[in-house]
């Protein structure tokens, strides 16, 4: 797992959108798992300078999105599929295919095993993007979520029905159930995971997710099975990480956490103007 700790969040905007780009630029059919909420906003921002700067093109891109909304038809102001074309879409040229699951699908169940016959017939996901939940969720899999998960209708907790409550006339205007891919999903299907997170609310989700205990409890907790992840953090989502070294005996290969601050053992280094830590099995 990798660390980065940024100083501020256009920067680590900047650098989520150059590694997204990477992977556009030298994968011919790319397959991206995007996500929404505001956290990747900026990053949307970057990837758009980059396409109108003649940097990147995204007519042979595939892209999956997360999850979505129960209840909200494409249309809905606050549908992830109106957040992707107002924050997205409408301002870089199409992709090949576009896939949001659709909240309003009459039969939910099909059409979350159609979303992972998709991701299947692709051949899984090149890079996902995730942001984490204040509760430590990972696209809308809540505390307690079931590891073995795959793409489904899931319950709102009420902490996120509040938390994004901000984009709603009121917290009984959230829908209380989306479909959203499932952890098994993301773990397996994902190639590369890419997650980001700014602002001191995020902070302790982060803090448990790089050294607490692996478990469904905190979801993003479970990334640490996966060998490929890269985390990006701010400073502000960064501030309960210390010094210490970590040990986790619950990952697939029982690995070590250390956090060398500042150390020139080759596993702390810095790289430009932000810190960039490598721990973990990669
Ligand atoms: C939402 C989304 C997640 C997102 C998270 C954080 O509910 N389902 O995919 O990562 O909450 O959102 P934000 O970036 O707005 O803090």
């Amino acid at each position: 797992m990798r660390v980065c700790i940024f100083n501020n969040y256009q920067e680590m905007s900047r650098i989520a959108a150059a590694i997204v780009g990477k992977c556009i630029q030298t994968k011919k059919g790319a397959v991206l798992g995007l996500a929404t909420g505001s956290t990747p906003i900026g990053m949307y921002q970057e990837l758009v300078r980059m396409h109108r700067s003649g940097e990147l093109d995204f007519s042979q891109v595939i892209t999956f999105n997360l999850d979505e909304y129960v209840g909200l038809s494409p249309l809905h102001p606050q549908s992830y599929h109106s957040f992707m074309q107002c924050h997205f879409f409408q301002h870089v040229n199409p992709p090949s295919n576009v896939h949001i699951p659709r909240g309003d699908a009459a039969n939910l169940a099909l059409e979350c095993a159609n979303y992972e016959a998709a991701m299947n017939q692709v051949g899984g996901i090149d890079i996902q993007i995730l942001g984490i939940g204040s509760n430590g969720h990972i696209g809308f899999n809540e505390p307690g979520a079931d590891a073995e998960g795959t793409t489904n209708v899931v319950k709102l907790s009420d902490c996120t029905i509040k938390s994004n409550a901000r984009f709603f006339s009121s917290p009984n205007q959230v829908p209380g159930y989306a479909v959203s891919m499932g952890i098994k999903t993301i773990l397996d299907k994902s190639k590369t995971i890419l997650l980001l997170a700014n602002g001191v609310d995020k902070a302790a989700a982060v803090r448990h997710m790089l050294t607490g205990e692996v478990t469904p409890a905190v979801p993003a907790s479970l990334l640490r099975l996966h060998s490929d992840v890269t985390v990006l953090l701010d400073q502000a989502a960064a501030q309960e990480l210390t010094e210490r070294t970590f040990v986790s005996t619950e990952s697939r290969s029982p690995i070590k956490f250390s956090f060398l601050k500042g150390k020139k053992d080759g596993k702390s280094t810095d790289v430009g103007r932000y810190r960039y830590y490598t721990f973990g099995n990669n």
